[in-house]
């Protein structure tokens, strides 16, 4: 019998473990062919915690790299001399990284030194603006050069790696597995455990749902961003705030400064993936600077104003349910303000579309292992936006 052949993945923060649990829930699935084995640096560790609890998933390997305060520099080299040792003992035939963090890019960095296969999940995402997201766009890009083969969430991402030189036959458009995992877990019938959210009027307010971490946004962009939503609940009586705030420090002290105490406002605690889906699909609109919510909201009809000056989703930006609207008080204030009085306008951005996924990504990157370690003679399918 041909020997199994052995998967390992790496990830260290909240969107990389959401957006990898389904592989490794299909991985799994293949026990006669497949040894699944589950690497996390722990870059996140609370917010990592939450998704590893929620997919059941139980590392093989767990580096618990993280550190208040932690820089760049920290975490590529805690992860990077971490992931040696854990390769010299699992000795797996393939790493697969995902998306664009400084784990991404040691693991598949360490993944090379070792001369193992790299698979790179959310392939091909690019602004052309190595700052912005920084220094995602830079991981993203070093990852690729040290990639074997490439899952793709778009036919875009495909094209950005087709221009920077990438075979055609290593690149597979897969869909991204975020919506795999939305699919899983936003239910109609969902009720939150947490009385605050439960009790919120979703029916008679306005409610806004808003979530910021970007580096290049921490300091004064956030600050402009808090003051605009200050004046959105002056002047607005129905609106009421949402704020799952990060637990990076130096988010949570601008964001107690600026929107602490105030009554429409609710600032919590990063929720657990299944209540933060089922809420973006509960609310008015989402303002974020984040990747994986302007990726989930349009399947859930919800419009996005995303509070940066680049994106590297440009799909949705195309199908209009996502605005990108930068971070400056006036311009967050006065787009806000046009979803909350405009129906018409509203209208238009809340039509939903799956530019992103159809919730099979994770299949068909199996599908792709499988047949690339001989295993199966079929091609995967590709996916086909709706
Ligand atoms: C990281 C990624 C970013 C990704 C984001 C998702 C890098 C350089 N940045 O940014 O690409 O979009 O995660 O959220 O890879 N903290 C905790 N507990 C946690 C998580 C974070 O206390 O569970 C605090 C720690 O003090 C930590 C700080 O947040 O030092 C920043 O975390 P870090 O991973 O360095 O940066 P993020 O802004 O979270
Ligand atoms: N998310 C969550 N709880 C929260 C806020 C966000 O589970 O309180 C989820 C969200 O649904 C998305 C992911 O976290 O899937 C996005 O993570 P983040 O914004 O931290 O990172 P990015 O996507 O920008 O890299």
């Amino acid at each position: 019998m041909k020997e199994k052949v052995r998967i390992m993945t790496i990830f260290g923060t909240r969107p990389e473990a959401i957006k990898m649990a389904p592989v490794v829930v299909e991985l799994f699935k293949h026990p006669d062919k497949i040894k699944p084995i589950v690497a996390v640096t722990a870059q996140h560790r609370e917010m990592l915690d939450q998704v590893l609890n929620l997919f059941h998933i139980k590392p093989d390997y767990d580096l618990n790299v993280m550190s208040e305060g932690q820089t760049l520099f920290d975490i590529t080299s805690r992860v990077i001399s971490g992931l040696d040792e854990v390769l010299t003992d699992a000795e797996p035939n393939m790493v697969l990284v995902h998306g664009d963090t400084t784990t991404t890019f040691a693991g598949a960095l360490a993944a090379y030194y070792h001369k193992i296969s790299v698979g790179h999940v959310e392939a091909g995402l690019r602004t052309g603006n190595k700052f912005s997201p920084y220094p995602e766009e830079m991981n993203r890009k070093l990852t690729a050069a040290l990639t074997d083969l490439h899952f793709s969430p778009t036919t875009t991402a495909r094209e950005n790696l087709l221009r920077e030189g990438v075979n055609s036959e290593n690149i597979f458009v897969t869909g991204n597995t975020v919506i795999d995992a939305l699919h899983e877990t936003v239910k109609c019938s969902f009720k939150f455990s947490d009385e605050l959210l439960e009790n919120i009027d979703y029916t008679n307010k306005k409610i806004i749902l808003v979530t910021t971490h970007r580096r290049e946004n921490l300091g004064e962009p956030m600050r402009q961003v808090y003051k605009a939503l200050k004046k959105l609940i002056q002047d607005f009586q129905d609106v009421e705030i949402v704020f799952p705030v990060h637990k990076n420090p130096k988010v949570r002290n601008v964001v107690n400064e600026e929107l602490g105490g105030l009554p429409q406002v609710h600032l919590i605690d990063p929720l657990d993936y299944e209540p933060f889906a089922n809420l973006m699909n509960k609310v008015t609109l989402i303002l974020t600077d984040s990747g994986g919510v302007q990726e989930e909201a349009p399947s859930l009809g919800k419009p996005v104003l995303v509070l940066r000056d680049t994106t590297e989703r440009p799909e949705a930006v195309a199908a209009g349910t996502v605005k990108l609207v930068g971070t400056k008080m006036a311009d967050v204030y006065k787009e806000a303000k046009i979803l909350l009085t405009n129906p018409r306008e509203y209208s238009r951005m809340a039509e939903a579309c799956n530019p992103y996924g159809d919730g099979l990504a994770s299949k068909r990157i199996v599908q792709a292992l499988l047949k690339f370690y001989k295993f199966s003679n079929q091609e995967p399918d590709l996916f086909i936006p709706s």
